[in-house]
């Protein structure tokens, strides 16, 4: 059986990482400045993470939510209070899109509404409801054109308030940072105000924190630098290091109706495990300060490079604008220095790399960088 090719896959076949390097079959290391996609928070093989996965497997790996779990309860109280929002709920799915479902259908139970809005450019996921969100037309399928959609220009809260006006709008869902979009940071300003209309039109805000969360941006969620508290907030990447595994947290208002949400492997033993060991990490190590703090170092330093047009984002969550395509530059990185870093459309870097990067390994990266730009 062939593995169905939707993938473009670059050569190289990865069996081992450490921190924030990876190393192939040939036993090249690499360094790691894309994550897996944003999804690597403190660093690869952790050894606490290690630990305390092997442990619970030992014991239980899974069961259903038929029974107690109270790894559940562990967990959301860490999350509660590492996130600044002890007083919501947590509901754990398996994957980003499901989470952004979840949190569509739930806006749409709690309103009785069924339009949704969201930003041009914008990326939710695959599944039905947030692949009819993603501002892509080439992911629709004709099955989910059903869905009510609108798409808002970025940034204009005078759009939002005339579409809002009628109070027949569901959800308004939103990423903290713009990530597939281009590295696209929300302007306060604007977070705020759509906050309140959301509320004034009891609309639902979802903010998907899905790769801008989680200490990516410094602070545990991008939309904590405009001060607002969305409906819903919905996790994956980060929060498992790996372990497919995801979120939403609920806000106090939204009651838990038994069989309006569901799912087989959502919050196993092992899926918590390895939650609760990133937070723990997280909070050892501080890696969100950490995150905030090298990032602004690699900030500063790739802002002094007259070959970047522009460079933008929050924190590890980097995008860095050129005049021309960047996968001639790219894959030089990758195959002549050893980078991974990702891409977004043709013409921006993104660098999503652990938040446990140290400021030698910035320092390390930029200078492979000048070499290939210099060359
Ligand atoms: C902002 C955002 N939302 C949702 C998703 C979908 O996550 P998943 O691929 O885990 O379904 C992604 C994945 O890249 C994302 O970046």
């Amino acid at each position: 059986m062939n593995y169905f090719n939707v993938f473009p896959r670059w050569p190289i076949e990865p069996v081992r990482a450490l921190g924030c390097k990876i190393y192939d079959k040939a036993g090249t290391e690499y360094l790691d400045f894309y994550g897996g996609h944003a999804v690597i928070s403190i660093g690869h093989s952790h050894p606490r993470y290690l630990a305390k996965m092997t442990e619970q497997l030992q014991m239980i790996g899974f069961y259903s939510n038929s029974v107690q779990i109270p790894l559940q309860d562990e967990y959301a109280e860490k999350l509660g209070k590492a996130s600044g929002y002890p007083d919501y709920s947590l509901f754990m799915v398996n994957s980003g899109a499901e989470a952004n479902e979840n949190a569509l259908k739930l806006a749409s139970f709690y309103n009785g509404r069924k339009k949704m809005v969201a930003f041009q450019n914008a990326f939710h996921g695959r599944t039905a409801s947030a692949v009819r969100v993603t501002d892509i037309a080439k992911y629709w399928t004709s099955h989910v054109m059903n869905l009510e959609t609108v798409f808002l220009p970025w940034n204009d809260i005078d759009a939002v308030r005339e579409t809002l006006r009628n109070e027949d709008v569901s959800s308004v869902i939103i990423e903290g940072i713009q990530g597939i979009g281009g590295i696209i940071v929300p302007d306060p300003l604007f977070l705020q105000q759509l906050s309140r209309v959301c509320s004034e039109t009891h609309t639902v805000l979802i903010v998907d924190e899905i790769q801008s969360g989680y200490g990516r941006s410094g602070k545990f969620f991008a939309h904590q630098y405009a001060g607002i508290r969305p409906d819903i907030i919905t996790i994956a990447k980060g929060m498992g290091n790996g372990f497919p595994v995801s979120g939403m947290l609920i806000a106090p208002k939204f009651q838990a109706v038994h069989g309006q949400l569901g799912t087989t492997f959502g919050g196993n033993h092992l899926a918590c495990a390895a939650a609760i060991a990133v937070l723990e990490v997280m909070e050892e190590e501080n890696l969100v300060e950490n995150a905030a703090r090298t990032g602004a170092y690699l900030m500063d330093e790739l802002k002094k490079l007259p070959q970047i047009k522009e460079v933008r984002g929050k924190g590890l969550m980097i995008g860095l604008a050129f005049e021309a395509p960047v996968k001639p530059l790219r894959d030089r990185l990758l195959f002549e220095q050893h980078v991974f870093t990702g891409v977004t459309g043709t013409h921006v870097f993104r660098l999503l790399p652990p938040l446990c990067l140290t400021n030698d390994l910035a320092g390390e990266f930029l200078h492979r960088f000048k070499k290939i730009l210099n060359s």
